[in-house]
């Protein structure tokens, strides 16, 4: 993908260029930079078409260590040309192929020789485009469905003659293409999968991205290796140091280069990635707003000044912000007010530095692909999330984003090649707005103290648990009510605490965690023990949607 970034700077990324820690002889990273000499990995383009699974099939592919990056379903070829991508899978999605303006592809796709999987809408598309025959189904089709393979294929090498998989679909292609054989059924949908094995063009109209589908990742691996011949050669280590090269080329008209430090992992690797560009040019702004987690603020610090040897620059806000706050219950107003008094914050400090001219951000690939894709355009806002949006056209900065082409869990393995502490690395989100969205009602100093603790023994119980996974976020609540209780022989009138787990993937849908009753009955019992004030605790049982993550 010779100009799509990264990839093709890996390849002439030769040199190393170690920096030096600030004021220190060591090398600041503990991983040694890697050479790369080989011509860069081609990638794979997926147009997307509304599909809920978009960033799964995303997933799948770097999973499979292949580069892919994804574009809107009507994106002009020459734009998905000029990417070089080796080859094409188009998504499913919400609409029927069949009506008059359904949503479809620059057609130079199928004159450019490329390989193209089509899931799903992508399938119905490859048969409508290229000469098959569609009809509505008798009955939609959702959820799992025994697949039988009819034929043998490249891309189903290896897939047992009977799997489940999972179906989501209205229409079904009746019959396929001239050049294409079916290659699999179920028992109500007879053209299952096609394929044209000399064009290399095959569709599914299961899919194959989902978890339910048991032999998906085969069938992901076999359509990526064997038949589009991508090698799986996608690495952390060539995108550590190809973003390295690309933040250096990007900042060399110079200037100083600022980061909000919040304390979240995407900050911490955004900054480190930067620092090992050119350490010596960037500032580290770490806001303390009182809205942090138990001792979050020292880990922050100490961990970029002390162990990465970062210029950070600590401004205590706790009192501003608690003022901002003082007397707000307004979920949007508090989310609102503390946006801008950070703003204000950051600003202030950025103008007592010489020559500012740019703002690192931890934008991530999740945060780019929504604000493109079809699917999202028509979206509802739910919260305004936290982050120093604002910043770059007030104070005329120009961004530098090097992970915005990272999920959550890459942004993890980058910050291990980058040598940052696992206590930063593992860190759980955390959201922008902080304590102040956990506390439901007026933010007051005695309130964020009492969340606070509770949270510090969620937190440390659930850690103590060594769950395997762990959930993805824990956290304590503290909610507006009071209920009646007994404590010794005396009533009590005092706050009810609710306790979230959820597990996830990417926070854009979670499930509530299944803990264990003995880690629930600990978690209970310490915080109306150890915490004044709380008489009560609830454990939140819902998933997103229909809840969201954080109760404000
Ligand atoms: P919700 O509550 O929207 O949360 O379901 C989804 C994920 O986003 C985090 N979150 C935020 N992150 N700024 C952030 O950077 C914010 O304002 C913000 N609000 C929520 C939340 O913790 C969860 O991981």
């Amino acid at each position: 993908m010779p100009n799509s970034g990264f990839p093709a700077r890996a390849a002439s990324y030769l040199s190393g260029g170690r920096e030096r820690a600030r004021g220190t002889s060591r090398t600041m990273i503990a991983a040694p930079l890697q050479e790369h000499t080989s011509s860069p990995p081609a990638g794979v383009v997926i147009l997307d078409f509304g599909a809920q699974y978009a960033q799964l099939i995303a997933r799948r592919a770097r999973e499979a260590h292949v580069y892919s990056e994804i574009l809107p379903h009507d994106t002009p070829w020459s734009e998905i040309a000029r990417r070089n991508p080796a080859a094409v899978i188009l998504t499913g999605g919400p609409e029927s192929t069949l009506g008059a303006d359904a949503l479809g592809v620059d057609r130079a796709l199928w004159t450019s020789g490329l390989p193209v999987l089509g899931i799903c809408y992508g399938l119905q598309l490859i048969a409508r485009d290229l000469g098959g025959k569609l009809a509505p189904s008798a009955h939609s089709e959702y959820g799992p469905a025994a697949l039988q393979t009819v034929a043998t294929s490249p891309l189903f090498d290896g897939v047992p003659a009977t799997s489940r998989v999972w179906m989501s679909h209205g229409d079904t292609v009746v019959t396929a293409p001239a050049g294409f054989a079916v290659l699999a059924k179920t028992r109500t949908c007879p053209v299952a999968a096609i394929g044209d094995i000399g064009r290399r063009i095959y569709g599914v109209q299961f899919h194959p991205e989902v978890v339910h589908t048991e032999a998906g990742t085969a069938i992901v691996n076999n359509f990526l290796h064997a038949v589009a011949g991508i090698p799986a050669s996608w690495a952390m280590d060539s995108f550590v140091d190809s973003a390295v090269t690309d933040i250096r080329e990007k900042v060399a008209a110079g200037g100083r280069v600022i980061c909000a430090l919040s304390g979240g992992v995407d900050s911490a690797v955004a900054a480190s990635l930067v620092a090992r560009a050119i350490g010596e040019r960037l500032t580290c702004v770490f806001v303390d707003t009182g809205l942090l987690r138990k001792d979050e603020g020292e880990l922050v610090v100490a961990a970029f000044r002390d162990i990465l040897h970062l210029d950070v620059v600590k401004v205590d806000a706790r009192a501003r912000f608690l003022e901002r706050l003082a007397g707000v219950i307004d979920p949007e107003e508090k989310r609102i007010r503390i946006g801008h008094e950070f703003i204000a914050i950051f600003e202030e400090e950025a103008r007592k530095l010489d020559d500012v001219r740019w703002l690192v951000q931890g934008t991530l690939y999740p945060d780019v692909i929504e604000s493109k894709t079809p699917a999202s355009k028509a979206g509802h806002k739910i919260k305004s999330h936290h982050n120093v949006g604002g910043l770059p056209e007030k104070m005329h900065l120009a961004l530098v984003e090097p992970l915005r082409a990272l999920f959550k869990d890459e942004v993890r393995e980058a910050g291990r090649v980058l040598g940052l502490p696992e206590a930063i690395v593992e860190r759980q989100p955390f959201p922008g707005p902080g304590l102040a969205v956990r506390v439901l009602g007026e933010v007051t100093a005695d309130r964020l103290e009492t969340v606070r603790a509770a949270d510090a023994i969620v937190t440390s119980e659930i850690e103590a648990a060594e769950l395997s996974p762990r959930p993805w976020q824990y956290f304590a609540v503290l909610t507006p009510l009071q209920s009646v209780g007994v404590m010794g022989d005396g009533r009590t009138y005092a706050n009810l605490v609710a306790v979230r787990a959820i597990v996830s993937e990417d926070g854009m849908t979670a499930d509530w965690a299944r803990l264990p009753h003995a880690l629930l009955e600990r978690i209970s019992t310490r915080i109306v023990n150890e915490v004044p004030g709380v008489n009560r605790i609830a454990y939140d049982i819902t998933s997103k949607p229909p809840a969201t993550v954080e109760w404000e």
